[in-house]
């Protein structure tokens, strides 16, 4: 069901925003786009929009209640989202748990290491430029955070993991790894915005062995391992198992 929504905002790869009545609010409509590789390689898997939608606002939900403040305000329908309105800073806030993906191509790190406090890595955010990584000194060169909100986003993102980490762990599902894009609403506050889906997280089945089956993320998208849906509805039904439904806004 489509929500009653105002004019389009941005539409990204995975997403698009709408404004609302409200100007402090914006609604987040989940597409079934899926993208890899700099969106090089697209399909639409019918269903992704309601999985990420979903997962999202119950993860939002957790940190909220953890006292970690995220965009999220509730769901509008199975695959649309009420957020607050926030600017969102150009960084893709990367936490590392498990050495694999980029920093295994990029690194002689051997595939599989704990890291150990887990890995920061900041990248720019910009499709044009195929999000490159930051080192601190070109951070600073950017200008796009002051060294106040640098230590926030640190401090964010790894309350997030210890968080996350133990909240799946209990569901014997392993967080490797993932991507937390932080807004700035109004007052000026950091937030958790974007979404944290496994579009956007590499999370592994401890239940199963095998290196690939155990895949439940959108590796199996970018590796063309098929089970893509049904590797997200798992995850969306672990957590559906110990939880109770997100904040509803219809
Ligand atoms: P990477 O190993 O490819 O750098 O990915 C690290 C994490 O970030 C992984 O959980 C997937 C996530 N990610 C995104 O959400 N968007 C992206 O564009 C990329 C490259 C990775
Ligand atoms: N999200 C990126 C893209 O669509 C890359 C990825 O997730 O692998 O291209």
């Amino acid at each position: 069901m489509t929500p009653e929504h105002g004019p389009l905002i941005y539409e990204g790869k995975a997403k698009r925003i709408f404004g609302t009545s409200n100007d402090e609010e914006v609604l987040v409509e989940f597409k079934n786009q899926a993208t890899a590789f700099n969106a090089l390689k697209r399909a639409e898997l019918e269903g992704k929009g309601r999985l990420n939608c979903q997962i999202s606002a119950y993860l939002f939900e957790i940190l909220q209640s953890a006292g970690i403040p995220t965009h999220f305000l509730g769901l509008a329908s199975d695959e649309w989202m009420v957020a607050q309105r926030v600017e969102v800073i150009p960084l893709e806030v990367v936490l590392r748990n498990v050495a694999t993906g980029s920093l295994c191509k990029e690194t002689p790190i051997v595939m599989g290491t704990q890291l150990e406090p887990p890995l920061l890595d900041l990248y720019y955010k910009d499709d044009s430029l195929a999000d490159p990584l930051l080192t601190e000194a070109r951070l600073e060169l950017l200008g796009v955070v002051d060294s106040n909100q640098r230590v926030e986003i640190e401090r964010l993102a790894r309350s997030v993991n210890d968080l996350l980490k133990c909240f799946f762990e209990k569901l014997d599902l392993q967080l490797v790894d993932f991507k937390l894009e932080i807004g700035v609403n109004r007052a000026g506050q950091l937030l958790v915005a974007d979404e944290i889906s496994p579009d956007t997280c590499r999370i592994w089945d401890k239940r199963v062995n095998n290196t690939k089956a155990r895949i439940l993320d959108k590796d199996r998208f970018r590796q063309d391992l098929g089970g893509v849906l049904d590797a997200y509805g798992e995850i969306l039904k672990r957590i559906q198992e110990v939880s109770s439904k997100p904040r509803n806004c219809s």
